[in-house]
């Protein structure tokens, strides 16, 4: 054993828990089963006012930062020493379900309610975050909450982030009461001894190989970049085909050269998607003058995805060139890939193996939290089964007995970073 743990029973409430998680998702912005909760929104704002119930219940200390990142505490008996975390969201995309996020926080607070049914008592404080929009619905920037607390943003380049209205972070997170300015939001150095978020996978590997539990090593890094393609319009019928300088035409040539960067860099972790391509002015009978595409490319090594990108934007150029299609090609945003704490995966692995539950190690391709977590801490996630790996939809499930078994491996690896 890497660490030597306290002896305790963990019993899981998994009844309690699945009330909470079916009671979150009743506060959304459309009829169940969608959930959606998106910043800030009249949904989010009630979701969070379920959380910090939910906390006071699970008597924790409660406190919010400057951009409503949200932080229940159980103190240890060292309240100096560096805390160990847990947490995750609870906002949600359109059109979402009631698991991405919402396990990693109420189950958070089951784990902490379930350590101290068994009577174990910290020496380290353990805290759960609530963590401000991962989702980048409202501003187009993922992880925004985490991304301060890692002191990954400027807290200029933050003050001015703008949702579609026009309505800037600042004045949003003002009008939802969040106190203090956003330079507070940064964490201290050293503010966590250990990080470990629960989630589910996302995707269909622990169900297909019937793994109850995944931990993750890698987190893949992801990027996002917008390419405006300007070409010339006209008549359908009367502009001829050598004389065209179609703008839909160039931004094809770009969504198969991401296809191509993807498939061929080398990597089966790079992935490249084009999930934005609008067309002007999107007529039948006309030659299409304007093109519009968001590009997301992720990877778990930097060095496959920058060639990918390269491979891109080598392409995108001579097409445009070809075709006399002018190109601005921008990046939205570029985050590096991260590694998990190889002692904070070693004991979750060893939690499992006592727990008789297999494991395996994993790299998480979506983004997360942990993301930036792991900047400023040693941190690792632990996955649980999600049916058919489906998320982002109304479908998504885990099954109570998976997000138990996940609860009951955060509670015994974060009792063994406690101590
Ligand atoms: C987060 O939801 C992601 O897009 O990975
Ligand atoms: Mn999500
Ligand atoms: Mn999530």
């Amino acid at each position: 054993m890497t660490s030597p743990g306290p002896d305790i029973r963990i019993a899981v409430d998994s009844a309690g828990l699945q009330r909470r998680i079916d009671e979150l998702a009743l506060i959304s912005e459309a009829p169940a089963p969608v959930v959606t909760r998106v910043l800030f929104s009249e949904a989010d704002l009630r979701g969070r006012e379920y959380v910090r119930r939910a906390a006071r219940e699970a008597a924790l200390t409660l406190r919010e930062d400057a951009v409503g990142n949200l932080f229940a505490r159980w103190e240890g008996s060292e309240p100096g020493l560096a805390a160990v975390g847990s947490g995750s969201h609870t906002d949600a995309i359109p059109n979402a379900g009631k698991y991405d996020g919402v396990v990693g926080v109420l189950g958070a607070f089951e784990a902490l309610a379930a350590l101290k049914r068994a009577g174990f008592r910290p020496t380290r404080s353990l805290e759960v975050v609530m963590f401000t929009a991962e989702e980048p619905t409202r501003f187009g920037l993922g992880c925004l909450g985490s991304r301060l607390m890692a002191g990954s943003i400027s807290v200029e380049k933050a003050r001015g982030l703008k949702d579609r209205e026009g309505r800037t972070l600042e004045e949003l997170r003002c009008a939802a009461g969040c106190k203090g300015p956003l330079e507070s939001v940064t964490l201290p150095p050293g503010y966590y001894h250990a990080f470990v978020e629960l989630h589910i996978e996302q995707g269909p590997l622990l169900e297909a190989q019937k793994v109850p539990i995944g931990i993750v090593e890698h987190i893949a890094g992801p990027s996002s970049y917008r390419a405006t393609l300007r070409g010339e319009g006209g008549h359908a019928g009367a502009v001829l085909m050598p004389v065209r300088h179609d703008a839909l035409l160039a931004g094809a040539e770009i969504a198969l050269a991401v296809e191509r960067a993807a498939k061929g860099s080398g990597s089966p972790d790079t992935v490249g998607t084009v999930g934005v391509f609008r067309i002007e002015p999107g007529a039948v009978n006309s030659v299409p003058f304007g093109a519009y595409l968001e590009i997301d490319l992720r990877d778990a090594r930097l060095g496959t995805r920058e060639r990918a990108l390269a491979e891109i934007r080598r392409t995108a150029e001579e097409a445009c060139a070809r075709r006399g299609v002018s190109m601005e090609f921008e990046e939205i945003n570029a985050d590096p890939p991260a590694a998990g704490d190889p002692r904070t995966v070693a004991i979750a692995q060893e939690v499992c193996a006592e727990l008789g539950l297999r494991s395996l190690r994993m790299v998480s391709r979506a983004y997360h939290d942990s993301l930036f977590m792991a900047r400023v801490s040693p941190t690792t996630m632990i996955f649980i089964p999600c049916r058919n790996g489906w998320s982002h939809r109304p479908e998504e499930y885990a099954s109570p007995e998976h997000i138990a078994s996940g609860v009951e491996v955060l509670a015994h690896t974060m009792a063994r970073l406690a101590v």
